[in-house]
């Protein structure tokens, strides 16, 4: 949302919207304080006022009572007169806390910003906005999202850090996101008040943030000052416009300046939208690959304070990792140890580290340390099957379970981290206490000549299951007798069976499983109701037919589903009707009113049998 300046319109909303602009703020106390506009506004409304079709936000004045003392009206006036001129997105008159206040200070802004949404809400059908706030203080800002949320309102802008945005402290502002986001209203939008930059946008995005207004845009053209995407540069310092920039081909720098200060202002201005909505528009892209984290990981090294801040979000990525998706459509790029801490590969540790907490004998499927590659089938599998170790390869600096080479990310990398040291400390580490550590190579001719004792194919779905479901899961899912298939023209698993019937195909790209409907009772037999959402009597008789599930159906779920899972679904008599795909985490499904909650693959009744999907 650019700022518009009732005043003084450097670019017309109207010309604005040829770079997707979708919505705009103004303020509404400049507008009551000025009687020309104060009348225009409320006979024309504020869209006329302003010459903008789309949606308007407006402010309150907070921050002009921050910056320069109180301002002359109350809460409830100037909420009052934010519906009078039609705004759709009207704010309090929040209270705005500075990083130097003290708790103390901080928490009263809190509550009296509490007591003034709760002041003006309910009056209309303006949707009012319910600013977050508690200053850099981690705890203040959890309580005040959970205050603002309780309280029923709609729209979450956090605010007090636009002088964390100023002095690039990306790290505080990291914290604060975090904390609002993760005890806010999921089903709210979060807005970001005053952030424009592109070099935060990306990463405020990656933690929650879906929408920003900002007046830098028109700020730093006043000051000839250009935005690009991971900096700003002085006019006076350019020899030339970079190619991308709407301006390069209608001026050079020198013509600039010798334009008169007001055209220099707004074609600056108009470069700077254009850089911010360029950022913009990459960013959406890259929520589409899913890869933001990665275009994150890759701008934080534009400049210290944001590589701090990605460090920063590295410390919470265990809190991050509840709310991924079990997997991303694009690969995972592993650059260094730092890659390690994705919340994707923190998720992979744990497992492993529960998984092989009772291992006491490791084999390790790799002679050579510095030669990191997947290990070879055929020499892999002959041992294997003779064994009852645990066989773990080395993958960058850690050590993972061959029968998980398949299933992301570990067979969707690009790029080899060898982190050698890390990789000996581990298996030190395993020595240490007091396992047997032997290599695949130490091992082979003593059991090459043994009885087979297990089957690979049949280990290796049963722990992916195991990963997808909770340990435990599939030796139950997939007992002795289960048949596993291999595709002929990549050898990879396809599905497995039982009794002829086939239970689950196993996904080429993420290595993970779909159930079929006899996959999916499975599931609920062994899992009761982990796994599954319980639904509406009349959302159950659509479900069966193979129809999606609406969040607002739900009457259970459970807390821990993975986002992009299989999930079932039971009728209020607990009898699985469906199985599909969770869209989001356990941990956000009850804040949802609208939208599709479990994309549904089968339904009891759908026609659409297991057989006929492989
Ligand atoms: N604009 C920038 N920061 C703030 C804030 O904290 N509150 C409001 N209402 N507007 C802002």
């Amino acid at each position: 949302m650019p700022v518009i300046n009732p005043n003084m319109i450097t670019i017309s909303p109207d010309r604005m919207k040829k770079l997707g602009v979708s919505a705009v703020i103004t303020n509404a106390y400049i507008i009551r304080r000025n009687s020309d506009l104060r009348k225009k506004a409320l006979e024309d409304g504020v869209h006329r006022l302003i010459g903008f079709d789309g949606p308007v936000m407006t402010d309150s004045g907070t921050f002009q009572s921050h910056v320069y003392g109180d301002v002359e009206y109350t809460n409830s006036e100037i909420v009052e007169f934010q519906r009078s001129i039609g705004s759709d997105i009207g704010t309090i008159l929040d209270i705005f806390s500075e990083p130097t206040d003290s708790h103390t200070v901080a928490k009263e802004a809190v509550e009296e910003t509490h007591r003034r949404f709760l002041e003006a809400k309910n009056q209309g059908e303006m949707i009012l906005s319910g600013p977050i706030q508690g200053s850099v203080y981690p705890d203040l800002r959890r309580y005040s999202a959970s205050l603002m949320s309780e309280a029923g309102s709609q729209y979450l802008p956090i605010g007090g850090v636009v002088p964390l945005l100023e002095s690039y402290r990306y790290s505080d502002l990291v914290d604060i996101i975090i904390n609002s986001r993760l005890n806010a209203d999921f089903s709210a939008p979060l807005h970001l008040f005053g952030a424009g930059h592109p070099m935060f946008l990306g990463m405020s995005v990656l933690l929650g943030i879906d929408i920003f207004d900002s007046a830098s845009y028109v700020k730093y053209a006043r000051d000839s000052r250009l935005i690009y995407p991971d900096g700003t540069r002085d006019l006076s310092k350019i020899d030339e416009f970079p190619l991308w920039s709407p301006i390069h081909d209608r001026y050079t720098v020198r013509e600039m300046f010798s334009l008169d200060p007001e055209k220099r202002t707004e074609e600056i201005a108009w470069h700077n939208l254009f850089a911010i909505f360029m950022e913009i528009s990459e960013i959406r892209e890259r929520i589409m690959e899913q890869n933001l984290w990665q275009y994150v990981e890759g701008k934080a090294r534009a400049h210290p304070s944001l590589f701090k801040a990605y460090l920063r979000i590295l410390d919470h990525s265990r809190d991050i990792a509840q709310y991924q998706e079990i997997s991303k459509k694009s690969p995972f790029f592993y650059f260094d140890g730092y890659s390690s801490m994705h919340p994707s590969i923190q998720r992979l540790r744990s497992f492993i580290t529960d998984i092989s907490k009772n291992a006491n004998k490791i084999v390790i499927v790799e002679n050579d340390l510095t030669r990191i590659q997947m290990p070879d089938q055929s020499v892999v599998r002959e041992i294997y099957n003779r064994s009852d170790q645990t066989f773990l390869f080395p993958w960058n600096s850690f050590l993972v379970p061959v029968e998980l080479k398949d299933t992301y990310p570990v067979q969707q990398i690009v790029g080899h981290f060898l982190g050698q040291e890390e990789m000996k400390a581990s298996i030190d580490a395993l020595k240490e206490e007091g396992r047997e550590v032997k290599i695949l190579s130490e091992v082979a001719d003593e059991l090459r000549n043994a009885p087979e004792k297990r089957d690979l194919d049949l280990q290796e779905v049963r722990m992916i299951a195991d990963y997808q479901f909770g340990e435990g899961t599939g030796m139950k899912m997939f007992p002795d007798g289960s048949v596993v298939r291999r595709s002929r023209s990549t050898s990879r698993i396809r599905s497995v069976s039982y009794g002829g019937e086939i239970l689950a195909t196993l996904r080429p790209h993420d290595g993970f499983f779909t159930l079929s409907f006899s996959g999916g009772l499975r599931l609920r037999e062994i899992c009761g109701k982990k796994h599954s959402v319980s639904v509406s009597r009349d959302s159950a008789d659509y479900n069966v037919k193979g129809y999606n599930v609406f969040f607002k159906f739900i009457t259970d779920f459970d807390h821990e589903i993975i986002a992009g899972n299989e999930t079932t679904v039971l009728d209020p008599d607990g009898e699985m009707v469906a199985v599909g795909k969770a869209t989001v985490s356990g941990r956000e499904i009850g804040y949802y009113k609208s939208g599709v909650a479990v994309k549904v693959t089968h339904g009891r009744e759908s026609g659409e049998s297991a057989e006929n999907e492989s």
